[in-house]
């Protein structure tokens, strides 16, 4: 079992490849961070991102992948993810997340913040300080030769605590020349993340989606991308890339400006 993911484990050319991606995507997010207020359509963060990317000689990496149109994801309120920028104004009560994953040099950095716009409610701020928390406790939860099942385990623990609720059908993954690999990383505990280990080397997001109200997940009819929940109540997320090392997990996708372990919204 320890030996799963052995091909998948890099040398240090390769980690500090995938630390000048993540490190590019960072600062791709704190350009953006300014520009994702009120007023705001979404189609313009695209653009932004988009424009960012090309100029700094690197590929958005959603775009056309498997058809997605748009080169980020923007999820607003009952969207849980793979929301398509448009002409959505963001309005203030609104929160959103902005995914944003780029490929430098062949290598994939991947991460995504939840925002809050204007005056939110009780309800849209909690759920977003949970699923930066989450984020954090399962990146805490990371140990060399650890189980993929101790990121889960912090998670549910801290979601269940507020009465909140884990999104199961999208999870994190392994990241490097591809955009989605093994290890896949899922935010609650399974029997296949019970058995599964992660040794120095390996590469991966952790990205919690986490529900005001229920888990279950309603897949957009029409565009086939959208991803909401079956309530109708808010989702929020954040996701980090990470490679863990032998002294333990490492963040990629630090940013200048933040929000950091223990922000408080
Ligand atoms: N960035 C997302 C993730 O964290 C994936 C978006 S794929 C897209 O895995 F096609 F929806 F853009
Ligand atoms: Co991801
Ligand atoms: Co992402």
């Amino acid at each position: 079992m320890l030996l799963r993911f052995s091909h998948l484990q890099l040398n240090s050319t390769d980690r500090d490849a995938m630390r000048k991606a993540g490190k590019f995507n960072a600062q791709l997010m704190d350009f953006l961070r300014p520009h994702v207020r009120e007023g705001v359509d979404t189609g313009s963060i695209n653009k932004l991102v988009h424009e960012y990317t090309l100029d700094h000689c690197h590929c958005p990496a959603t775009l056309n992948y498997h058809g997605f149109p748009k080169s980020c994801c923007t999820s607003v309120n009952e969207v849980i993810c793979h929301g398509i920028p448009g002409d959505y104004i963001l309005k203030s009560g609104d929160i959103v997340n902005v995914d944003i994953t780029s490929i430098v040099d062949g290598w994939f950095g991947d991460q995504s913040e939840t925002f809050l716009i204007g005056e939110v409610s009780d309800d849209a701020r909690g759920v977003t300080q949970c699923a930066l928390d989450c984020l954090y406790l399962g990146i805490d939860s990371l140990q060399p030769n650890g189980r993929v099942s101790d990121i889960g385990d912090a998670i549910v623990r801290e979601a269940q605590r507020l009465g909140y609720s884990v999104v199961r059908e999208y999870v994190g993954h392994g990241l490097g020349t591809q955009f989605h690999q093994d290890p896949s990383i899922p935010h609650y505990p399974n029997r296949q993340a019970r058995s599964e280990r992660i040794p120095p080397g390996i590469c991966f997001t952790i990205e919690p989606m986490i529900n005001v109200g229920t888990r279950q997940t309603v897949l957009d009819k029409s565009d086939q991308w959208t991803v909401r929940t079956r309530d109708g109540k808010h989702s929020a997320q954040f996701e980090h890339t990470v490679l863990m090392t032998e002294q333990g997990p490492e963040i990629l996708t630090t940013t200048k400006d933040g929000p950091f372990r223990g922000h408080k919204f």
